[in-house]
């Protein structure tokens, strides 16, 4: 029999990330633990990839993403379809050719997701109907630290810009199977819906990529949520409950009963009494007068150490977002729903990192929590966090 040389003609295949500034670290020691046999490839601060051991099928590249991964410190994952630069969109004179770079994303797309692709293909002979991209997710990395002169993530005028051209710009084959206001940049997308990601990692250098919208998160472009701080909101602790929230999908409603530890001046405490909760504000600092005028707020002025368990006994969620060390935090939640006489069901809170060597212990502080009974346990750092994460902790099924 002739000997014959078998080489794989399947390309290399990459995921990339989006995180904060400074996270980076963070998140390649995620990756190691939850997919040591995945190869990092490159990283620029706020962005990195990795190349996967071995090509994968696009179900399986879709069913993978930051939940089914548990990453605290990714924002967004996307599996990646090749790269625009300039080497491939160059003017005469070098510089970066925007309209070659436009359809050079479309011919990305059209690679995997056209009706003759490999992947269509595949749909067909399994009797599957096509994967189309329903959207379109333009995001720029983070220019520069969360808070550092005022700095937000976010979706910013070039990431609209870019979007809008891709738009008209897209071949008939995809624009039918669009989806409702897809638009529209910051129109959430639809669960099972999958977006063709474009994430700017310079103006010049552009990754595109795929990603199947599962969690809150992944509807909205690098998961960033298109929130906005209302004009009588007290502080910017708004956003980062407001995220919280909405991420935790806790059912806190009109008549839940809250409490909120470091609630001063009241950003926090003015998300959950939005959505009609009772809250109990805990904090020796004063409140804004605005939040103590609402009449489902009842200021609790003190240390919650230097409260009376009592008070708390009807209470069901406990949100904290204290400016102390990770341990206090957990200690002092610990004293108070580790114990039966306070029936706890959800607990929202932040963990600061006055240094990022803290965020080492996570899977520490996340077993801690676990032990107190929340069989649901979830963390992740928020668009606004800030050098923080969020942990989100559930009882469920909840008998009372
Ligand atoms: C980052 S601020 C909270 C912002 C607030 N969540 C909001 O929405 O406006 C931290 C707060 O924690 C409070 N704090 C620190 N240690 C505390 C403790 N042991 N008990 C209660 N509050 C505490 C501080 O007084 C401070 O007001």
């Amino acid at each position: 029999m002739e000997n014959t040389l078998v080489t794989s003609t399947v390309p290399a295949q990459f995921v990339y990330f989006t995180c904060q500034r400074g996270a980076e670290r963070s998140l390649k020691k995620e990756m190691e633990r939850r997919r040591p046999n995945y190869r990092f490839s490159y990283s620029r601060p706020g962005f990195v990839t990795y190349r996967l051991p071995e090509p994968e099928s696009l179900e399986k590249r879709l069913a993978l993403d930051v939940p089914t991964l548990r990453l605290v410190f990714a924002r967004s994952c996307s599996h990646s379809l090749g790269r625009v630069t300039t080497r491939e969109c160059a003017r005469a004179d070098g510089s970066f050719d925007l309209a070659t770079a436009l359809q050079r994303v479309w011919n990305l797309a059209l690679d995997e997701f056209d009706d003759n692709s490999r992947s269509a293909n595949d749909a067909r002979r399994q009797g599957r109907p096509a994967v189309k991209p329903a959207r379109i997710h333009v995001y720029e990395r983070d220019r520069a630290n969360v808070g550092i002169r005022g700095f937000e993530p976010g979706l910013t005028p070039l990431a609209y810009e870019i979007h809008r051209k891709l738009y008209d710009a897209a071949p008939d084959a995809f624009k039918d199977g669009f989806g409702p206001n897809a638009d529209r940049l910051d129109a959430p997308g639809e669960p099972g819906e999958v977006c063709l990601d474009v994430a700017l990692v310079e103006e010049d250098e552009w990754h595109v990529g795929f990603h199947r919208v599962t969690d809150v998160h992944s509807r909205y472009p690098g998961g960033l949520f298109p929130l906005a701080l209302p004009v009588d909101a007290t502080s910017r602790a708004f956003l980062k409950f407001e995220e919280g929230l909405r991420w935790s999908e806790f059912p806190i409603g009109v008549e839940s009963r809250c409490v909120d530890i470091g609630s001063a001046p009241g950003g926090g405490s003015q998300a959950l009494l939005a959505r009609g909760a009772f809250v109990l504000g805990v904090d020796p600092a004063e409140m804004d007068p605005l939040v103590l005028a609402h009449p489902n707020f009842t200021h609790l002025r003190g240390r919650i150490n230097q409260l009376k368990r009592k008070l708390f006994r009807k209470s069901r969620w406990f949100l904290t977002d204290m400016n102390v060390a990770p341990n206090y935090t957990l200690d002092a939640l610990e004293e108070l729903v580790a114990r039966d006489d306070i029936e706890a069901r959800g607990l929202l809170f932040t963990l600061k990192f006055f240094d990022w060597k803290f965020a080492d212990d996570v899977p520490e502080y996340l077993r801690r929590v676990k032990s107190w009974g929340f069989n649901h346990v979830r963390a992740r750092q928020l668009q606004y966090n800030r050098q923080e994460i969020m942990v989100a902790a559930l009882k469920k099924p909840f008998r009372r």
